[in-house]
């Protein structure tokens, strides 16, 4: 469960302050699946960044599964970091000289996870995300961008976490590739019981999420369906 009240995140150069995120008080249950769609500048980036503990609010609360990340110390935030969120970017951000298996033991690594129960566990979310064995062991260049981001999410499921943040995950692919992805994002958040925030320019994929949010100039509402959901589907065209 992610608990967001009246978060506000203000950026100050000269005499101007920018209210990227401008008092936004949202929740989104365990297991589902929340979108927000905004404008370029619209304060996207800055929530997620907010909600992944890399940034500090200028006031508000986070909770997440009851504890308020936002009163965390260093040490603390760096631990949620590493055990209750999976992020996955735009641009996958897999490390080039690793493995797809290995890409997804890093992070256990940093938890402390024993090498043969994260070899197990790597593999094991390998084959859910669709990578076969001989996938696996190619590095990232060797594999499409569908492939990478599927490698990117099991990677974001390795320590299995509280809380996905996906910031334009599907950014990089070709919109029929996105909509396989995200389809994989929003099976994940059912089967592993993670919730998700994710940032989409795609009406038509924020339509299908279990909550659509949109942001303008910092300011958080409900997307409404007709503007969620595509004006024409594929076969009226
Ligand atoms: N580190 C920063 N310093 C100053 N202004 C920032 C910083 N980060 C973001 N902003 C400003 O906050 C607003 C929201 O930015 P951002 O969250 O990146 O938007 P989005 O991801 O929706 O494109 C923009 O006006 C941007 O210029
Ligand atoms: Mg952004």
């Amino acid at each position: 469960m992610l608990q967001v009240t009246n978060l506000k995140r203000s950026f100050k150069s000269g005499d101007t302050t920018v209210n990227a995120v401008n008092d936004i008080t949202f929740s989104v249950p365990s297991g589902k699946f929340a979108s927000i769609i905004g404008r370029s500048g619209s304060g996207k980036s800055t929530l997620l960044s907010l909600l992944g503990a890399l940034d500090k609010p200028s006031g508000g609360s986070i909770v997440v599964d009851d504890k308020d990340i936002t009163k965390l110390h260093d040490r603390g935030q760096t631990t949620y970091r590493c055990k209750q969120i999976g992020f996955v970017f735009q641009g996958y951000n897999l490390v080039p000289n690793l493995s797809a298996l290995e890409n997804v033991m890093l992070p256990m690594e940093f938890a402390g996870t024993g090498k043969r129960q994260r070899q197990a566990r790597a593999a094991l979310l390998l084959q859910q995300v669709g990578i076969s064995p001989d996938q696996a062991k190619r590095n990232p260049g060797k594999l499409s961008g569908g492939q990478q981001q599927r490698v990117a999410i099991a990677r974001a499921l390795a320590n299995k976490p509280s809380l996905i943040l996906a910031d334009e995950p599907t950014g990089n692919l070709d919109s029929q590739t996105g909509k396989v992805i995200f389809d994989l994002l929003h099976q994940l958040a059912k089967t592993e019981n993670t919730t998700i925030v994710a940032v989409t320019h795609d009406l038509e994929i924020a339509g299908k999420t279990d909550i659509a949010f949109r942001l303008d100039d910092g300011k958080l509402s409900v997307a409404q369906p007709q503007q969620a959901h595509p004006v024409k589907t594929a076969n009226q065209q």
